[in-house]
């Protein structure tokens, strides 16, 4: 059983087209969190991923804002909409009225032991969940998150990744309840792009889910081109690799990681003991490097082609 928080954004839609097409686990729903752009814009982004794809997921609306204080959005990165301002009919599908809060809670209690629950916005819906209930931690089989940043490379402030650096308060409740964490950065993210030649050729399929993605995703692919040069990255898509197909990480390290929630340039950061020098139980696992075919080919695979 998958259990998918998201903010859908460009990357999240990409990510959430993985899991669409993944036999090995059973879709229980998606969780929606402020963060890419607002609340309204994320729930209405993912009915209709949804309605493209011919999926039929619940889908919970979360927390509007994050726990403690107001955080800017990225809506310079992926439209005003969060998916590009390409004007889509909305989908005809509807919001659940249970929270995602409250949801999240549910599905671990239903699947103790067994739930993958993959985290690809800012932690504000698992945070809240966590203060509700305790003992949600261990329940969950697999917590994968998209976000941080291990060597302060951030991509928001200086050192601080956008999920993160989103929403802090949040971060230190997950990083501090949950004892085994999964973590994919934006450094590794940042190791594994994509090349734009490799990703038009993918997007010109005649096919439903590749038209639909080609769209959305041209803003924020030519705003990318223009600072990033000849790779585009999709953030959350490897992290849904490595949720999908643990299998294919290849090096990995384990350590404590504290989230940082002060200072002018460090909010948000993720500081990792790489030492091991405090003494702390090492929650988190940092993916450093995953099969970068592999990643290619289930990206493919999300898009329509079957390879
Ligand atoms: C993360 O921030 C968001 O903009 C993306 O959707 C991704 O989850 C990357 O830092
Ligand atoms: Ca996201």
């Amino acid at each position: 059983p998958l259990l998918i928080d998201t903010d859908p954004g460009v990357d999240d839609a990409l990510a959430l087209l993985m899991a669409f097409q993944s036999d090995q686990h059973q879709l229980l729903g998606l969780c929606i969190a402020a963060g890419n752009v607002g609340l309204q814009h994320t729930c209405a982004n993912a009915l209709k991923l949804c309605e493209v794809a011919g999926i039929n997921v619940p889908v919970y609306q979360g927390c509007a804002q994050p726990l403690v204080f107001a955080a800017e959005d990225a809506a310079y990165v992926h439209g005003l909409d969060g998916f590009g301002d390409i004007g889509y009919k909305p989908a005809q599908g509807y919001l659940e009225t249970e929270h995602a809060a409250l949801a999240i809670i549910r599905e671990a209690n239903q699947h103790a032991g067994k739930l993958l629950l993959v985290m690809l916005g800012p932690l504000t819906n698992l945070a809240l969940a966590v203060r509700i209930d305790p003992t949600l931690p261990s329940k969950i089989a697999r917590l994968v998150v998209m976000g941080g940043a291990v060597t302060g490379k951030g991509n928001t402030n200086i050192s601080a990744e956008f999920n993160i650096g989103f929403d802090p308060e949040s971060a230190v409740i997950v990083f501090e309840s949950f004892p085994e964490i999964e973590l994919l950065d934006w450094e590794a993210v940042l190791r594994h792009g994509l090349k734009h030649k490799d990703i038009e050729r993918w997007l010109a399929l005649e096919h439903p889910v590749a038209a639909f993605y080609q769209k959305i995703s041209l803003k924020t692919r030519q705003w990318s081109e223009g600072r990033r040069g000849e790779y585009w990255h999709s953030a959350d898509a490897l992290a849904m690799l490595v949720a999908l197909c643990p299998e294919y990480v290849i090096d990995k390290y384990k350590h404590y990681v504290y989230v940082e929630t002060q200072g002018k340039h460090s909010r948000g950061a993720t500081v990792v003991d790489w030492a091991d020098r405090m003494g702390k139980p090492a929650q988190t696992e940092i993916m450093h490097q995953v099969k970068q075919d592999q990643f290619e080919r289930l990206i493919q695979n999300a898009l329509g082609w079957s390879i």
